[in-house]
């Protein structure tokens, strides 16, 4: 079984977090500047999300293409899109050998991907393989740093749940150890730079959640949820916790500092738990890089 074969629910709760539709819109419309119909490829599609909110933003006549390596994404994208009014299909490969002809496609886009492969670079070679000359490609990945600097909770000392320096370092270490980077967003211009795409830009999402005690609306509990999805304070079993320990002391922390930094961890449960009255503003801080394919 593929490691993101049962991350649909993960997905469906967390992707609206990172992403205003009408952002999109406005890069579509003013900063890409798409007039034109578009053959569009989704490295790392997931169940099709990007498609499903960015299609219906595009020319008529336009066309999405899904992959990804998640057999079981890819059947629950086939199913969700089956009702959509664009032309789609959806591909079972690695972002690394794509069965699709060079020059084939308008614009390779991915969400949340390179961050999670350890070779990037590798990934878009092949965007590039099947982009056609002076095709776009886009990327949208994420800033942990930021992220995790951009969680405000109304009355909590920001110091007591949540160790900048200490994630910082670690986040380092698992790049440094696995190769994946929950940093690579703000990388990206370099990244295209050095795998020859040009007139290279950049922008962060502008997505801004709000929770207002006094405000009460239905969203407030999924996004909690995803929150927590995402690994802010989440609900740990014992069995977790000793986990996380051994994990942070693997990456070269004393076993002093991982229970220190697993301590905040908790605190940030616990007023998860008791929420009824908090007031909390997150941002996921997402950069879209985007250039041109030159061939
Ligand atoms: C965080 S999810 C993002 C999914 C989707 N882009 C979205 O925004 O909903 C990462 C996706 O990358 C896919 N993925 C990871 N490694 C891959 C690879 N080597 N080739 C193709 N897809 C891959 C996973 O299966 C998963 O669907």
């Amino acid at each position: 079984m593929n490691t993101w074969d049962d991350k649909f629910d993960y997905l469906k709760l967390t992707r609206s977090l990172y992403l205003n539709v009408d952002y999109l819109q406005f890069l579509v419309e003013k900063v890409w500047k798409i007039t034109k119909k578009v053959d569009v490829v989704d490295f790392g599609c997931g169940y099709g999300y990007l498609g499903l909110v960015l299609m219906p933003l595009l020319p008529e006549g336009s066309t999405y293409t899904g992959v990804d390596i998640s057999e079981e994404l890819i059947k629950r994208g086939r199913e969700i899109f089956k009702s959509v009014p664009f032309d789609h299909k959806f591909i079972l490969s690695s972002a690394n050998g794509v069965p699709e002809k060079d020059d084939t496609f308008d614009i390779a886009i991915c969400n949340s991907v390179l961050m999670h492969i350890p070779e990037p670079d590798a990934v878009l070679t092949e965007m590039k393989r099947i982009a056609k000359n002076d095709g776009m490609i886009i990327t949208c990945e994420s800033n942990w740093n930021a992220v995790n600097a951009l969680l405000y909770i109304d009355g909590i000392k920001k110091s007591k749940i949540t160790d900048l320096g200490f994630l910082q370092t670690l986040f380092e270490r698992v790049h440094e150890k696995t190769k994946t980077d929950g940093n690579i967003g703000m990388k990206m211009p370099v990244i295209m730079a050095r795998n020859n795409i040009k007139n290279i830009q950049a922008r962060i999402s502008d997505s801004v959640r709000i929770i207002l005690a006094d405000e009460k609306n239905e969203d407030q509990d999924s996004i909690y949820t995803s929150l927590q999805s995402d690994g802010f304070g989440e609900e740990l079993s014992d069995e977790q916790k000793s986990k996380k320990i051994n994990w942070f002391m693997e990456l070269g922390f004393s076993e002093e500092e991982a229970t220190k930094y697993l301590e905040k961890e908790i605190k940030l449960n616990e007023i998860f738990r008791n929420r009824d009255e908090l007031n909390l503003v997150y941002a996921a801080a997402m950069t879209f890089c985007f250039g041109y394919v030159s061939k």
